[in-house]
């Protein structure tokens, strides 16, 4: 047998570190191979869970027949030469909690997460998904001291996401018709914007009427609480570990999407020094800028009542953890 030769290939692939093997981030690492976007080193506290879900995945690699692999971990130290790190570590929701609820428990685990990657990772591009998710923000970029333009949050791609879900069953149209935006904190005071919502360009108020739309603006709002309800055991994390994926996918690729995002605003909105999901342009750099959109008295007034909320548990943080 004639000898190959082995191809001279020096490029590394891109790669993402996922902190937390949970429902989010084992199925983030799913969708990250399978579209052949990044390799992923997927690190969790447990031992044997990220090893066991890589394996598992890596052995399915020649059916789905993708090139990129994974790294199952318990240590930070795998962690080294990641391109983008995603904060997914923490507890999840339970029937009757509050995202809210979560925020001393999950404070610790992002504090540390947090630490420890930048420690491997100074230049990585960090997402946090850890609820609640505008708080933890803040609270992994205080800890990294990471500029701001480098880290962000994932809350609103998903919440718009569910929002074109909702309209696409209400008018019997695909959700490739579909442009939703939702902005303000990842929680209950989330603010949907139907103005800027269009179905082939076509503004969604010439479509619906007010109180269609209010009622699919209030099953967005309660999106995430409808699956905890449902599941019993933990919250969605099908479309959330989408909605990172996608959101890697604009980084790494450069693609420069518009999209919503958790980010550290200075003045835009009326707000300064906290992270909120306001409409913003990803690329290769991170949050490259920031979109003011002209809002209505009384959607200027819902965001601003979105990120009191948000500001009082940075408060809360930041007093518990004296960071
Ligand atoms: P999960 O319970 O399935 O997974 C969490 C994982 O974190 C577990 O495997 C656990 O062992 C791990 N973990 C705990 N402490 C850790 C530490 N110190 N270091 C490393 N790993 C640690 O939860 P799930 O469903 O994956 O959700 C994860 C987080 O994401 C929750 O806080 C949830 O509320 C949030 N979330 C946020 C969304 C968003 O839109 N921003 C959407 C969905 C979930
Ligand atoms: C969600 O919106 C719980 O934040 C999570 O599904």
């Amino acid at each position: 047998m004639c000898a190959i030769a082995a191809p001279n290939i020096s490029h590394k692939a891109p790669q993402v570190a996922v902190i937390g093997a949970g429902k989010v981030g084992s199925t983030l690492a799913q969708r990250l191979i399978e579209k052949d976007l990044a390799q992923v080193v997927l690190l969790d506290i447990v031992e044997g869970l990220p090893q066991g879900l890589a394996l598992d995945l890596a052995q399915a690699q020649g059916l789905e027949k993708h090139h990129k692999t994974i790294l199952g971990t318990n240590h930070y130290d795998d962690t080294v030469g990641s391109d983008i790190v995603v904060i997914a570590a923490g507890l999840p929701r339970k029937p009757g909690m509050s995202r809210e609820d979560l925020l001393h428990y999950n404070a610790k685990i992002v504090a540390h997460a947090a630490k420890e990657a930048i420690k491997r990772n100074p230049q990585a591009l960090f997402i946090v998904v850890t609820n609640p998710l505008d708080v933890m923000t803040y609270l992994a970029w205080t800890v990294t001291g990471l500029p701001p333009e480098r880290i962000m949050g994932m809350g609103g791609v998903l919440d718009s996401a569910r929002l074109r879900t909702f309209i696409a069953r209400e008018l019997g149209v695909g959700t490739g018709d579909i442009s939703t935006l939702v902005l303000g904190g990842h929680g209950d005071l989330m603010v949907p914007l139907p103005r800027y919502c269009t179905v082939s360009g076509i503004p969604l108020p010439e479509l619906l009427d007010e109180t269609r739309i209010q009622a699919l603006i209030e099953r967005t709002k309660n999106g995430g609480a409808e699956i905890v309800k449902l599941l019993q055991m933990g919250s969605a994390f099908y479309a959330p570990a989408s909605a990172v994926c996608y959101m890697v996918e604009v980084l790494l690729q450069d693609q420069a999407h518009l999209l919503p995002a958790s980010v550290y605003l200075q003045g835009q909105y009326g707000l300064t020094d906290l992270f909120l999901g306001v409409p913003c342009r990803l690329g290769a750099g991170g949050v490259e800028s920031v979109v003011e959109l002209p809002l209505t008295a009384s959607e200027f007034a819902q965001l601003q009542q979105s990120a009191q909320a948000v500001r009082e548990g940075i408060d809360q943080v930041l007093a518990k953890l004296q960071v």
